[in-house]
């Protein structure tokens, strides 16, 4: 998304004022005034110049969120109002860009936010440098180290839900581009007294609540733990659920958060073992025991609780209670063991497990450390977040608050040092003459405390090693001695009588009055929380358990390496320390977040005045603003500065064109401000009193305010001018189209009149042409009329007379011809008197056949003999030789058809004549014959080996060979049989064997018998007394009954040149042997079809239905 590029200032909406610089007048009251009013308009930041003072709101803003990132990325500090994000980037850019190592140093008391504070800035610059897979990675494991440390390094106190219980500085490293490469935490003083105990309302660190709410039964059972807070004594139980925490949740984010940060399996497993080792210590109880020479020994009272925890650490049980019995002294190779007490028992029990939880987290440290440290090796920027335990004072104050606030002192110093070396530096940078400022300087309680001859912890150390008897009262009369007459140490005992009479001063206690208050500290643990003993004995039994891990914290128990040396106290530890943070802080470029605290009820809306007063005065906040103030309240870029106010002078409004600076000069002397009040820089303008920039302030509303005015006139004016401008154009156009529409109309109208006269006079034109046209069309019709009438007359005129000169001609002729034949006949009559009319006749006449026999010959008619035409005859005289001219041409045309036959062909029509003459109009069955061929032989007996012998026994040459019904008499049923018809015989044979029945001679036949009708019966009569004829006539029927018969008759009528009768009658008789039998025809059913059929009726009587 592309940047705005709105010139804003902090100086813009403003709640009260965003720099505390700038308030007027400067008082505690206006201060804090100042504060609240802002706190109440949820403007929890406010800058002291580049520092920023930021108040816990105990709830949620909105101000947060991704977009809020984007605004406040590469913006300059004072662009937008205050936030710890415009820390965070000022500081991200600075080291990115100016390659300047940065420490943000994040202080204010308890609960005050310090911790959110942190995770703020690293939030954000997570957020805005570099991203990729591995930087990804990267920075989740920075970020993801906090919820570890959280769980095992916080806790629920009074003051705070989430308390840090150590102080924690981490080095976010990155490479030249900005990019993250990794991280080095460094971890100051767990407060592990809380292990074994906790003040009334507190608990204990989060990781035990969190792994009894959250672990799974499994796990539980592994490490040998129940899920009741109640059944373990280092659990505090008024206050083991803590609003609006759920543990069991928070338990699966450390787990998931081990996880990211690179924690294997089996290192979570131990390191959850170690906790619950820690937790069953606290459960461990003891019981005197008497022992016969009087020494009082303690006995460990439950030992199965011993044998869970040594089975979880993996230590041999005898180990772990010997070491709680007794301990063993070593001196100059001496070795001296004694029994443990109860009470000494109790202690070691305590000591072990502060001691166990306390290096636990010190691993986990180590152990986040191995995973986020930068994997490749180049130059380094480094930007450090300090989250350190803030200022405390309780009611009972003891070593830990003594340290903390000791630690808190020497943030303090160093943060008054590096103000001033910046503030002084910026005077040199700039040029501006530096003028000494007030302060107050806690270097002095510093060296109370930390002065290796009479520091207090340098006299704690003394008394701790010193032999002899020693308690925290002679520690108390050390210190009586040697600080009394530091004026920051008070005490009752001290040989000054200055609080001799001071009763809110109990005898046991000292006072110092810390740069944030007074705070008293009573004596009691000091000594023994300095040494901060832990039995050899314990050391080396945890130190031979089987858990790698316990084995690894524990390294002073490896008997190979005994050191006889004490370890450094935990005072000059703590001291060594601080030293090395103080002096890495001093060589980066320092941020300051201050958090301020506004209730003690950790609930937001509530601003208590009191409280807050209280922090602002210790953390000294106003001092910072008179520091800041001291010589020019504010000061800034001549750039920006320009910018803003160039409008309050004539010469630079709008442009200035030149540096900046004159144009701010130029502007500050147009406005006439005393010298006095400003300066000026190299870059940048100082402004000595806040009062002069309010009134800048005041001129520049003023100013805009005219300007919006005049803006706003010269605007209206534009609009109007320009609303004028467009109504103008406007109507100038819709007259414009207007006029043109008129105009458009106007000639359409014109157009279309001129059209219509046009028209009306065209068309009269056209009319008066059309009249013309017509009258000349008509004209020349009538002349083509009268012309063709005209012609027509003459014509006819002409042709009447043709015809009558025609008629003239003729009748002349005529007339001529008779005058010459009366001419010629009158000249020849006398001499052709008698014979020349007949010539003349005959000449006519012979002239008239003439004509006659040449037109018939024109007009003959086909040569086909079955043609019937004729032309019609032309004279009436001539009728007879025109029918017998027909006769003549119709013989000589069948002539003609004739002689074109062959002598077979010759033979077959002169049978057919034969059966024509027959049978024609007597048999009805004669028609169908006609169209039949007659082939005679229809079974080739000479060829069919069948009829071999019978073929063999026929000499003559077969006329008709083809089978017959030969019908029996005796029932009129036919059989089949063989006719053979040759020159001189009919056989009559077998139709299967071929065998001959009969042969009979042509000669023999008297008679054939046949009906008139379309059956095929026919009798063969023969003559009485021939050979044959004594079996009696035959009765057949064929199918060729008109062939067989015509054939039987010529064949009988050739060789025996007698003529067969054949009688055609429907009845005859039959002579079968001596019996004369009647065969009668009738028109019989149909039943059999178109079959005749024959039946005997009686013994005379045969009878022949024919269809
Ligand atoms: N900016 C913030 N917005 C909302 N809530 C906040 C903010 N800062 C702090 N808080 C609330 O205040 C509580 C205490 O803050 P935090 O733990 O940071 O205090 P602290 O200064 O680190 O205290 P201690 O010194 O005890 O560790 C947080 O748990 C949170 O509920
Ligand atoms: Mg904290």
């Amino acid at each position: 998304m592309a940047k705005t590029e709105v010139k804003t200032s902090l100086l813009d909406n403003m709640v009260g004022v965003g720099d505390m610089v700038l308030l007027e007048p400067l008082s505690e009251d206006a201060f804090l005034e100042n504060l609240k009013k802002r706190f109440d308009h949820n403007e929890i930041y406010t800058y002291i110049g580049s520092v920023v003072v930021s108040i816990n709101p105990y709830r949620s803003l909105p101000i947060y969120t991704p977009e809020k990132v984007e605004e406040y990325r590469n913006r300059n500090f004072y662009e937008l109002s205050p936030h710890i994000y415009a820390l965070a980037d000022e500081a991200y850019r600075s080291l990115r860009d100016q390659d300047k190592d940065q420490c943000i140093l994040i202080t204010g008391e308890s609960g005050a936010g310090k911790t959110e504070a942190s995770k703020l800035v690293m939030s954000y610059v997570a957020a805005v440098c570099g991203k990729g897979i591995e930087v990804n990675q990267v920075k989740e494991q920075l970020l993801q180290s906090n919820p570890v440390l959280e769980a095992f390094g916080n806790a629920k106190t009074v003051r705070n839900d989430n308390s840090s219980r150590f102080g924690k500085y981490m080095d976010i490293e990155f490479d030249f581009k900005g990019d993250p490469l990794g991280g080095v935490i460094s971890n100051y003083l767990l407060e592990k007294s809380r292990v074994v105990r906790q003040p009334r309302g507190e608990r204990n660190f989060h990781i035990f609540y969190q792994l009894l709410s959250g672990a799974t039964e499994d796990l539980l059972r592994q490490l040998k733990l129940e899920k009741d807070f109640s059944k373990y004594n280092y659990l505090s139980l008024d206050c083991a659920q803590v609003n609006g925490v759920d543990d069991a949740a928070n338990f699966r984010t450390v787990r998931n958060a081990m996880q990211i940060v690179g924690f294997m399996d089996d290192e979570s497993q131990s390191v959850l073992e170690a906790v619950a080792a820690v937790l069953k210590l606290g459960n461990l109880e003891f019981k005197p025991e008497v022992r016969g020479n009087g020494v009082d020994e303690s006995k460990i009272k439950d030992k199965n609780e011993l044998k869970e925890i040594c089975e979880l650490i993996g230590l041999d049980q005898s180990v772990l209670e010997r070491a709680f019995s007794f301990r063993t002294v070593e001196a100059k190779q001496e070795k001296v063991s004694t029994t443990l007490n109860v009470a000494q028992a109790y202690y070691a029990r305590d000591a072990l497990a502060k001691n166990l939880y306390s290096r636990l987290f010190s691993w986990l440290v180590y152990r986040i450390n191995e995973s986020i440290k930068a994997q490749i090796k180049v130059r380094k920027k480094v930007m450090g977040v300090l989250d350190i335990y803030g200022f405390e004072i309780f009611e009972d104050n003891s070593f830990e608050q003594f340290i903390i606030n000791y630690c808190n002192e020497k943030l303090q110093q160093i943060f008054i040092e590096l103000t001033l070396k910046e503030e002084q530096e910026e005077y040199i940078r700039e040029g501006i003459e530096w003028t000494h400022i007030e302060y107050f300087n806690n270097a002095v309680i510093c060296d109370l405390i930390e002065n290796n001859t009479y520091g207090i912890l340098a006299m704690l150390d003394e008394e701790c090693l010193r032999p002899g008897t020693v308690t925290d009262e002679t520690f108390l009369e050390k210190l009586n001695q040697v600080c009394a007459t530091h004026q920051h140490f008070e005490s009752r005992m001290s040989k000054s009588s200055r609080f001799l009479n001071d009763t809110t001063l109990p005898h046991n206690c000292f006072r110092i009055q810390h740069y944030a208050g007074k705070v008293m500290y009573c004596v009691e643990g000091f000594v023994d929380k300095n040494n901060d003993l832990l039995y050899r004995d314990l050391s080396q039994a945890m130190w031979k358990a089987n858990n790698s891990l316990i084995k690894s914290i524990f390294p002073e128990g490896n008997p190979a390496k005994i050191n006889l040396k004490r370890p450094p106290t935990a005072g000059s530890q703590f001291k060594s320390s601080v030293a090395t943070l103080m002096r890495n802080l001093q060589t980066k470029n320092p941020n300051y977040i201050r958090c301020i605290k506004p209730n003690d009820k950790k609930a937001g809306h509530i601003f208590t005045e009191a409280l807050v007063r209280h922090q602002i005065r210790y953390l000294g906040l106003l001092e910072n603003v008179r520091v800041r103030r001291a010589g020019y309240a504010f000061r800034q870029l001549y750039e920006p500065c320009l910018e803003r106010y160039k409008m309050l002078c004539k010469q630079t409004w709008p442009h200035w064109r030149g540096q900046a600076r004159p144009g701010v000069e130029v502007l500050l002397n147009e406005l006439g401000i005393p010298k006095e009040e400003y300066s000026y820089g190299r870059s940048k303008i100082f402004i000595r009193n806040p009062r002069t920039l309010f009134k800048l302030e005041d001129l520049r509303k003023q100013r805009l305010e005219d300007l919006a005015t005049l803006i706003q006139k010269i605007y209206r004016g534009w609009k109007c001018r320009t609303q004028f401008l467009l109504m103008k154009k406007s109507q100038i156009v819709i007259s414009a189209w207007f006029r043109r529409y008129a105009q458009q109309k106007k000639y359409q109208k014109t157009k279309s009149s001129a059209i219509v006269v046009q028209s009306y006079i065209r068309g009269w034109k056209a009319r008066k042409t059309l009249r013309e046209l017509k009258h000349q069309k008509r004209c020349e019709e009538a002349v083509t009329t009268i012309a063709a009438f005209w012609h027509g007359t003459q014509a006819r005129r002409e042709l009447k007379r043709l015809k009558e000169e025609a008629r003239c001609k003729h009748a002349v002729a005529v007339i001529w011809a008779y005058w010459l034949g009366l001419k010629v006949r009158r000249e020849y009559r006398k001499f052709f008197r008698a014979n020349a009319g007949k010539k003349i006749s005959t000449f006519i006449v012979q002239r008239i056949m003439q004509k006659y026999f040449l037109d018939m010959k024109k007009k003959l008619p086909s040569m086909s003999p079955t043609d019937r035409s004729w032309p019609p005859r032309s004279y009436l005289f001539l009728d007879d030789t025109h029918k017998e001219l027909r006769r003549i041409f119709h013989l000589w045309r069948c002539k003609k058809y004739r002689d074109q036959f062959t002598e077979q062909k010759k033979l077959i029509y002169e049978e057919k004549l034969e059966a024509s003459e027959l049978f024609k109009d007597k048999k009805s069955s004669y028609p169908s014959s006609v169209g039949q061929r007659f082939d005679g032989d229809y079974m080739e007996i000479h060829t069919n080996p069948k009829f071999q012998k019978l073929s063999g026994s026929i000499e003559e040459k077969i006329i008709v060979a083809d089978l017959v019904n030969k019908i029996n008499r005796a029932n009129g049923k036919g059989a089949v049989r063989i006719f053979l018809l040759t020159k001189n015989n009919f056989i009559v044979a077998d139709a299967k064997s071929g065998q001959k029945k009969a042969v009979v001679l042509l000669n023999d036949i008297e008679k054939v018998s046949m009906s008139s009708q379309k059956d095929g019966f026919f009798a063969v009569h023969l003559k009485e007394g021939s050979a044959a004829g004594s079996k009696g006539d035959f009765l057949f029927s064929s199918d060729r009954l008109i062939e067989v018969a015509t054939k039987l008759y010529r064949t009988a009528q050739s060789s025996t040149s007698q003529k067969i009768n054949i009688e055609i009658s429907d009845e005859f008789v039959v002579l079968f042997k001596q019996d004369k039998v009647c065969v009668k025809f009738i028109q019989g059913n149909q039943k059999n079809g178109n079959i005749p059929t024959c039946k005997r009726k009686n013994n005379r009587l045969l009878e022949v239905a024919v269809p």
